[in-house]
Parts: structure tokens; C-alpha cells; sequence
């Protein structure tokens, strides 16, 4: 008991006890592997419930933070997460690497700071960090991932069923970076995973090849269609997200053309199963990808998806840094 807050406090986590990461960067979800994404599981739900546990896990640690695109969620619960670990954290908005190489970037970096986070235009620019930068990188999004949002996501979903495998997870809309994300974690785990996209928009095919790959080591399901109605029949999770990603918003006019039967609204969800919850990674377009009676609706979890972004940003930092 703290004298002075009478709040209960718990042991002390122990930095040394966390589990590592054996790549030692996160630029892509398989990275990580299953065992590893059992245990930040595992250790999200720790974090989560006795964060105070935790204060000073990361003492004197810093963190560079480096995003050439906007964010809200993703760089505060990065910020927040190594502060509330008892770190701190440099961040830098713009182009990466403009006035010089990313070579010169990651040796002048790793010589202040023990970890990066880095939101990109290019995939390629979050390889060329982690080749350079001795000390791990962290993919915070680009053109082609956005692993951390499905670590969230998967953590969301196991709280609201007890349990992953055996459930469907649909997603309905682009094939983008948040769709390649989940496509690679969801047959890990033992759900089922169906996407939906107009024609023209599936997602990459080399990352479709994998998670088939991964669908079938697990035996789980893995559809790629443009029927919506396929994609969401006895679905657990209806999953959407904007229909022009960041760095696509010349193409909005003629994408919401497009994606327009895709949109998910109360007619849609009631084709999934009937306890189907609703996520989004937000930012949500309502009126786009969804609307308000969707997003408002009990059924939807998007703020414990973007509340689980803390923890689960937490536990990478813990099993990258410690
Ligand atoms: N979901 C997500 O990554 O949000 P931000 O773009 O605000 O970080
Ligand atoms: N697919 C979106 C996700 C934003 C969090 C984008 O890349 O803009």
C-alpha cells in the first residue's frame, strides 16, 4: 500500500524477466514469432491491469520517434507508454533521412537513444533503419504494414471473446497496410480470416501468399473475395478502415466511387454473426468506409482498440528494451 495514495501497489516488475523478441526490430508482423505473440499477449493483459507494476521498467531509457505521415493514436500512446515505463522519448515530425542518408540517420541515432519508432511513406525506409541502427526499430506504420495497430486488435478480440482461436475475423474495404497486418496474425492464432474488397483494391498478393502459408500450418480459413456477403458470414469481428490511406488522397474521389457498396453499415453488420463486434483503427471517415450508426453502436470497440494501443505499445517496449 502506497502511505501516501493508499493505492495497492504490486511487486515490482522485474525489466530483466521480459520476454525478448529474438529479430530485435518490429518492422513487420512476422517478426514476431507466435510464442513471442503469445507472450505480448500475455503481458498486455499484465500491463493493462497493474500498469503501476510497472513504473520504472524502462528507466533511463529514450525512445526517437520519427513520423514523416500524421498520427494521433500511435505517437501519444508511444509517448505515454515510454514515459509511463520511466523513460522519455525525442519526437520528430517530417521526411526521414531528406538531408541525409538513413545510414547516417540510424549511427547518429542508436548513439543517443535506445529504441526508434517510425511512422513512413516507404516500407523500405523502416528495412533500411533496422539494417543501419544497432538498437531495435519499431514499424509504426507504412505503405505496406501497421503491426502495431494488430497487436492491439488481436488483444481487443481476446478480450472480448475469452479466447482467438475458432473465431472469424472480416474485413470489409481496402486492402491495405492495416488488412496485411491482421492477414499475418489472425491464422497464427487460430482464427479464421476473410477480406473483402472491390475489385481492382485486394491486397498485395506476396502477403496474401504468406498468410495462406500461415492458414494452413494453423488450419485456419484464409478468403480473399470482393463478396462482401462471403467475407461476413459468422463473423466474431467486422473490421474496416479508410478507403484512401495516407498518401493515396489524390485517388479519394474516384475510391469512394468505388468502395461505395463496401460500406459498412447496420445492414452489413447483420450479415455477420449475430454477436459481431465492429473496429476500425481509426481515423473513421463516417459517411466513407461507415457511418455513425455503426461506429456509435454498442457493438463497437474502437476505443478499446485505440485505449489497447497503450498496452500493447507498452509490451513491445518491454520485450524490445528491457
Ligand atoms: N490507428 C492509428 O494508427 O492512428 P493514428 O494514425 O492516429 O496513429
Ligand atoms: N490505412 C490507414 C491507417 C491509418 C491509421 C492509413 O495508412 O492511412
Amino acid at each position: 500500500m502506497n502511505k501516501n495514495t493508499g493505492v495497492q501497489v504490486g511487486p515490482r516488475f522485474d525489466a530483466a524477466a521480459a520476454p525478448k523478441i529474438g529479430a530485435g526490430d518490429f518492422t513487420q508482423d512476422l517478426d514476431l514469432s507466435l510464442d513471442e505473440l503469445n507472450d505480448l499477449l500475455a503481458l498486455t493483459g499484465r500491463l493493462k491491469r497493474s500498469p503501476r507494476d510497472f513504473r520504472d521498467a524502462l528507466g533511463g531509457k529514450y525512445l526517437s520517434i520519427l513520423f514523416e505521415k500524421p498520427s494521433l493514436r500511435t505517437r501519444f500512446t508511444f509517448e505515454l507508454a515510454i514515459k509511463q515505463l520511466g523513460g522519455d522519448c525525442v519526437t520528430s515530425s517530417g521526411p526521414i533521412g531528406g538531408r541525409e542518408p538513413l545510414k547516417d540517420v540510424a549511427r547518429n541515432i542508436e548513439r543517443w537513444t535506445q529504441g526508434i519508432v517510425a511512422r513512413t511513406f516507404s516500407q523500405k525506409t523502416i528495412d533500411e533503419l533496422a539494417r543501419w541502427a544497432s538498437i531495435p526499430v519499431i514499424n509504426a506504420l507504412s505503405d505496406l504494414y501497421h503491426p502495431c495497430q494488430a497487436l492491439a486488435d488481436v488483444f481487443t478480440i481476446q478480450e472480448q471473446f475469452g479466447e482467438l482461436r475458432g473465431l472469424k475475423l472480416a474485413f470489409v474495404g481496402d486492402g491495405n497496410n492495416v488488412a496485411h497486418s491482421l492477414m499475418l496474425d489472425a491464422p497464427r492464432l487460430g482464427m479464421d480470416f476473410a477480406i473483402a474488397t472491390p475489385a481492382g483494391y485486394e491486397p498485395n498478393s506476396d502477403i496474401v501468399a504468406e498468410a495462406e502459408g500461415l492458414a494452413a500450418v494453423s488450419g485456419t480459413k484464409l478468403l480473399v473475395t470482393n463478396d462482401v456477403d462471403a467475407a461476413l458470414a459468422g463473423a466474431h469481428a467486422v473490421y474496416t478502415d479508410v478507403w484512401a490511406s495516407m498518401g493515396h488522397e489524390s485517388e479519394a474521389e474516384q475510391r469512394r466511387a468505388d468502395f461505395a457498396p463496401y460500406q459498412v453499415t447496420p445492414v452489413l453488420m447483420d450479415k455477420a454473426g449475430p454477436d459481431a463486434v465492429f473496429m476500425h483503427c481509426l481515423p473513421a471517415k463516417r459517411g466513407e468506409e461507415t457511418v455513425d450508426e455503426v461506429i456509435e453502436s454498442p457493438r463497437s470497440v474502437v476505443f478499446d482498440q485505440a485505449e489497447n494501443r497503450l498496452h500493447t505499445s507498452k509490451a513491445l517496449l518491454l520485450m524490445l528494451l528491457a
